[in-house]
């Protein structure tokens, strides 16, 4: 440990006492719900009230899940996974929960997670600096928290120009609608601000943490290329690239791992991702891998040897984690940390209570299905928040905040004043349930049907293209 940070046993800081902490609390829920004996439990327990005794001493105050200690210079950056107290929102990369109807409380999780809100004077200065009416899912509050967004447009208002990253984890073959989310939005900032991009397939982390082997995680990898692919993005702006394969390819990047590695302590990332002793040390030492994407000089046939070129990362804020992890270590290591944009989640069919998923065939409509696979879903599955009588609709009128089909076509109808509209009348009672999902399915169905279309013209040679480390259309 000294080796890596100079933080010895027995002088830990109020954060890592923090993190150790949130870890355990995790530890002892975990092994209630399995069940686990009952001494096991006892333990546990223990261990807890003594980390929590310590951390007072140290900290000066009470530990509270959820909320880092103050005074840490890193805190706001390098809080824990947002799944602490019982009353809160758990948001990870692996969990997305709430118990309100109406989702996950975003403004609770901006403070917790220590990020800034995309308020109305970012989006119009987004417009002003890119020139173009700001996407929808700007102007809606879809991504709605930011990390240095206004640094970004300070830099390229002085022609400084910066790289976008995103990514995916290929765990099946399809993705699903949520997935797009992020893909849509980084294409339109690609388009205007006219900057590289790079996506990591993350098969290496599928294969950790799923029961699959590597050959289904590689495979899927390029079956998912297919469908980012689809989304429309410039071979000549766009690598994409696999962990199997890009890991071994590029010295520059294994040695950023290298070099993340050896500066984030294993106290810190249970902290972060509640990791416990008995998972496996690729779990442990994966979020190096998706950190490492984020600093310039990982990617040298296309920016050089400069490693001073500012990332900015489009995701949904379960991905947070990793980043705040990264942000913590790119000073360290002598890198500028990256500026992130997040968007909230695309809801299960089920609800807003948790997000859509793929390991939830139910909760989701993918990329692949038919328009009667999508008209069966959403009629069957789409939680509603309408009245349980036709009667009783027309007279109160629906709930469009708790309404699942509301809710995704605010995602996907681009039209303000048509949405508005089908607000206004659905709250009325004018518009009922049924009608309302017609016009989601109507809605849904040419949209996936031409992503079906555009993802036919995705050739073998194609995917390889996208996928071949190589000098971009941009001179660095
Ligand atoms: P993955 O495959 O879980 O998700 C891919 C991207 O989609 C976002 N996302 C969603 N957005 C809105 N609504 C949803 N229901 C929804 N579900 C998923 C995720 O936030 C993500 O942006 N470890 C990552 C892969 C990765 C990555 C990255 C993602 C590697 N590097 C950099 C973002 C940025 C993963 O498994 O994503």
């Amino acid at each position: 440990m000294t080796d890596c940070l100079g933080d010895g046993e027995g002088a830990k800081t109020p954060m890592e006492l923090y993190e150790e902490l949130t870890a355990q609390g995790d530890q002892v829920r975990a092994l209630k719900t399995a069940k686990a004996e009952k001494t096991e439990i006892e333990a546990a327990v223990q261990l807890l009230i003594k980390l929590k005794v310590d951390y007072k001493q140290v900290a000066g105050q009470d530990y509270k899940a959820g909320c880092p200690p103050s005074e840490n210079s890193v805190a706001p950056d390098n809080g824990p996974a947002a799944s602490g107290g019982d009353d809160e929102d758990t948001v990870d990369p692996w969990n997305v929960s709430t118990t309100n109807a109406k989702g996950v409380d975003y403004d609770k999780l901006i403070v917790r997670f220590g990020s800034s809100k995309i308020d109305k004077e970012l989006v119009d200065r987004i417009e002003k600096v890119a020139g173009q009416r700001p996407h929808h899912f700007l102007r809606r509050g879809i991504f709605f928290s930011h990390r240095d967004m206004h640094q970004v447009l300070d830099a390229y208002e002085k022609q400084k120009s910066f790289y976008l990253y995103t990514g995916r984890g290929p765990s099946s073959e399809s993705m699903h609608v949520g997935h797009l989310i992020p893909f849509i939005f980084t294409k339109w900032l690609q388009d205007v601000f006219d900057i590289p991009l790079v996506i990591q397939l993350t098969d290496d982390e599928k294969y950790l943490w799923k029961d699959l082997t590597l050959e289904d995680c590689h495979h899927f990898a390029v079956e998912n290329a297919k469908d980012i692919i689809a989304c429309g993005f410039d071979v000549n702006k766009t690598f994409i690239f696999s962990d199997l394969d890009y890991m071994g390819a590029s010295p520059e990047f294994y040695r950023n791992v290298v070099k993340i590695q050896k500066h984030v302590t294993f106290n810190q990332v249970k902290g972060i991702f509640g990791f416990t002793d008995s998972d496996c040390i690729g779990k442990i030492s994966f979020p190096a891998i998706q950190a490492a994407p984020s600093f310039s000089n990982s990617f040298p046939q296309i920016f050089g040897s400069r490693k001073d070129i500012q990332c900015l990362i489009p995701c949904a804020i379960d991905q947070d984690p990793y980043f705040r992890m990264t942000r913590d270590v790119a000073p360290r290591i002598g890198y500028p940390k990256p500026a992130l944009l997040h968007s909230t989640f695309f809801p299960a069919l089920q609800g807003a209570q948790t997000k859509m998923s793929a390991s939830d065939a139910n909760s989701s409509i993918f990329l692949t299905d038919t328009p009667k696979q999508i008209k069966n879903k959403i009629n069957k599955h789409a939680f509603s928040g309408g009245k349980d009588t036709v009667e009783e609709h027309r007279q109160d009128g629906g709930n469009p905040d708790v309404d699942v089909s509301f809710m995704y076509l605010t995602f996907f109808l681009e039209d303000d004043e048509q949405l508005e509209k089908i607000r206004q009348d659905y709250a009325s009672g004018a518009l009922l349930t049924g009608e309302l999902k017609k016009i989601l399915i109507e809605t849904l169905q040419p949209m996936i049907a031409q992503h079906q279309e555009r993802r036919k013209q995705v050739t073998d040679e194609t995917v390889k293209q996208f996928m071949t480390p190589r000098r971009l259309n941009f001179h660095f």
